[in-house]
């Protein structure tokens, strides 16, 4: 049974952000107050801020759209016959869960939570997944090839986000290699979104991808000061009518689309489209290689296996699998 169960019924009556009172609640969860209460305060445990007023109820800080599992089965019509969708409303991590049950789950489990208590950023940073902030979803891709073949899936997954910020109409949206979604607004870049892929298998023959996607939805002040980058929310630059619940279709459909044609075809296929997205084409930059090594120049070129062609300020030639891009 779903510990958050009572949590997340009180909470969709009061993601409204109105007023309501125990009683009230209590009726249309067909609970008791006491019920009401504890979820209140269960709630409050996973990071949801609810205000207790005496005679007027609770309310929630601010009005939230909670994905409903009803509803993205129901928007992802066909594909749904081939995804094998799993829900949760709180999850630690979407990543590690799939991680842990990759064997037991089929191929195209595509797994979406509310809220991930630890959330997992590339380079062991963190991601910050509280209600409503940020779309979280994992897909577990079981490719018939070894994972020397997939170092390219990264970027790929880039390209699928970027057409889905087409689909919505999102304008100024590109990719910081190897694959953060990024929003130009003059010169400067917000991160948006990122991608953490795990691997599961061997070098050579069958491997298991988890696809791990993070959108930031609604940056609250507290959000973007926890990153450590420039940041923004996708959701200012939609109109007020697109639900959280058919964004993660979007993205769901153009990730299962690129995987489809990307285990016909290698990164070679998708590499001018990466090109035509780069937020640093042709900028100068600073790179910080694993060893902390700083470097400075532009990356030229990509090669088939999703590294960049690095060219420094002396001219010298490099190729790089792993770094960080910022900009000097
Ligand atoms: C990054 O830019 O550092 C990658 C962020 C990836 C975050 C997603 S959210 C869903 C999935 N579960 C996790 O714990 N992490 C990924």
């Amino acid at each position: 049974m779903d510990k958050f169960k009572f949590a997340f019924k009180t909470l969709e009556i009061l993601s409204d952000g109105n007023f309501h009172s125990g009683e009230e609640i209590a009726r249309a969860i067909s609970s008791s107050r006491v019920t009401v209460w504890k979820s209140v305060k269960q709630l409050k445990t996973i990071g949801v801020e609810v205000f207790a007023v005496r005679k007027k109820g609770y309310r929630l800080a601010k009005q939230v759209e909670i994905l409903n599992e009803n509803k993205v089965s129901q928007e992802m019509g066909e594909l749904s016959q081939f995804i094998n969708l799993e829900f949760f409303n709180v999850i630690e991590s979407t990543n590690t869960y799939l991680l842990k049950e990759s064997e037991n789950k089929p191929h195209a489990t595509v797994v979406l939570s509310n809220i991930q208590t630890k959330g997992k950023g590339r380079r062991g940073r963190s991601w910050q997944s509280k209600l409503g902030e940020s779309l979280t979803m994992s897909i577990l891709w079981k490719f018939g090839v070894g994972a020397s073949r997939l170092s390219g899936l990264s970027l790929v997954i880039g390209i699928a986000l970027k057409r889905a910020m087409d689909k919505l109409n999102i304008p100024n949206i590109f990719l910081k290699w190897p694959n953060d979604l990024m929003l130009k607004n003059d010169e400067n870049l917000f991160k948006i979104g990122g991608v953490l892929i795990e691997l599961k298998g061997d070098m050579e023959s069958r491997c298991s991808a988890i696809i791990g996607i993070g959108i930031n939805y609604e940056a609250s002040n507290s959000l973007l000061k926890k990153i450590d980058q420039p940041a923004a929310g996708i959701k200012n630059l939609l109109s007020p009518d697109v639900s959280p619940n058919h964004l993660v279709c979007v993205f769901i459909k153009e990730v299962f689309s690129i995987l489809s044609n990307f285990e016909e075809n290698d990164f070679s296929y998708f590499k001018e489209e990466w090109i035509k997205y780069n937020a640093h084409h042709n900028n100068d930059i600073k790179l910080t290689k694993p060893n902390g090594e700083l470097v400075f120049g532009k990356i030229i070129d990509l090669k088939e296996n999703g590294s960049i062609i690095f060219e420094n300020n002396k001219g010298e030639k490099e190729t790089i699998l792993t770094a960080e891009i910022g900009l000097t």
